[in-house]
């Protein structure tokens, strides 16, 4: 068995100004749009909780205080709660709070990209391989995503993206990997591309916003090269980390959901309320209503 260090720590970049979904994003953070009844984030901190995750780093920008608040205890409202016996509610506020001292929240100052907003983080990962997660990108399966790629790290160690599949046609909008020997629960990387030419992706697996990364990356990144778009890629730092030290790819069985976009925040929000036995009955009534009528 591989020696592996465990995964205690996940970095969740906010600071994006999520211009794809303007005028909502003006004033509060895309990662606070609600899919059912719960803010993108916290279905993503929910999924770091399960597999074991203890402090979350917040990489965040302007207008994100918001994130914070709600990652803490807000006493009025619980203490009303409580005089009301809403005890449910209180129950569902208690729940998805981390630990005092599990969370800290550091500003990226400028959007210079994604990997820029990782390599903000590296003082307070320290020396210490991390887990990554886009918080934008929400996952429904049994198994949590993250659960599933820590169970394939404790196996295989060095660095992890979770993979899942698009339509071929599509690969070109991806970042895509290259796959090799078979493990597992997922295979070893061959290669990974950011956006290939159309025809040429070597797969139609792509990478769909969960990372396990060894440390190496914050060195790579400390050189702040710009790439596509001229921002600081976190692709382009994995490709380099790849160069000495392996990648495997974790198959990821269930939906990948990119709250980013419009189309993939609403689809979230019809899987989970159909997820949801006190609404689905209304809700897919609805739904049929509606594709009907279409
Ligand atoms: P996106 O490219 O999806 O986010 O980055 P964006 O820039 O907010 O969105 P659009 O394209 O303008 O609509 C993926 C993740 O990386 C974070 C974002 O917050 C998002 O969670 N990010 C991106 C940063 O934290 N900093 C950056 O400089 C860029």
């Amino acid at each position: 068995m591989t020696m592996t260090r465990k995964i205690r720590k996940a970095v969740l970049p906010v600071a994006g100004l999520g211009t794809r979904f303007l005028p909502a994003t003006k004033a509060v953070p895309k990662e606070m749009l609600t899919v059912v009844d719960k803010p993108v984030v916290q279905y993503v901190v929910e999924e770091a909780m399960a597999a074991g995750i203890e402090h979350f780093v917040f990489v965040t920008g302007r207008n994100k205080t918001v994130i914070e608040d709600h990652f803490d205890i807000q006493v009025e409202l619980e203490a009303t709660l409580r005089e009301r016996g809403k005890t449910v509610e209180l129950k569902s506020l208690e729940d998805m709070l981390p630990k005092a001292g599990a969370t800290s929240f550091t500003r990226q100052q400028a959007p210079l990209g994604l990997g820029h907003a990782v390599w903000c983080a590296r003082d307070i990962v320290g020396d210490e391989p991390f887990a990554l997660l886009l918080p934008d990108m929400v996952m429904r399966d049994k198994v949590g995503c993250l659960s599933g790629m820590v169970e394939l790290y404790n196996k295989v160690g060095g660095n992890i993206v979770a993979v899942s599949e698009c339509d071929p046609e599509l690969a070109h909008k991806y970042g895509i990997v290259g796959k090799g020997e078979e493990l597992d629960g997922g295979f070893r990387i061959t290669g990974m591309v950011e956006k290939p030419a159309k025809g040429t992706a070597p797969s139609n697996f792509y990478i769909n916003g969960r990372y396990i990364l060894q440390p190496k990356i914050f060195e790579i990144l400390s050189k702040q090269e710009r790439g596509a778009g001229n921002e600081i890629q976190v692709t382009d730092a994995m490709l380099k980390l790849a160069d000495e030290q392996p990648f495997s790819a974790y198959a990821f069985g269930g939906q990948t959901y990119d709250c980013g976009s419009k189309e993939g925040f609403i689809l979230a929000n019809v899987a989970f309320a159909l997820d949801r036995e006190d609404i689905k009955p209304l809700v897919a009534d609805g739904l049929r209503h509606l594709i009907a009528g279409a």
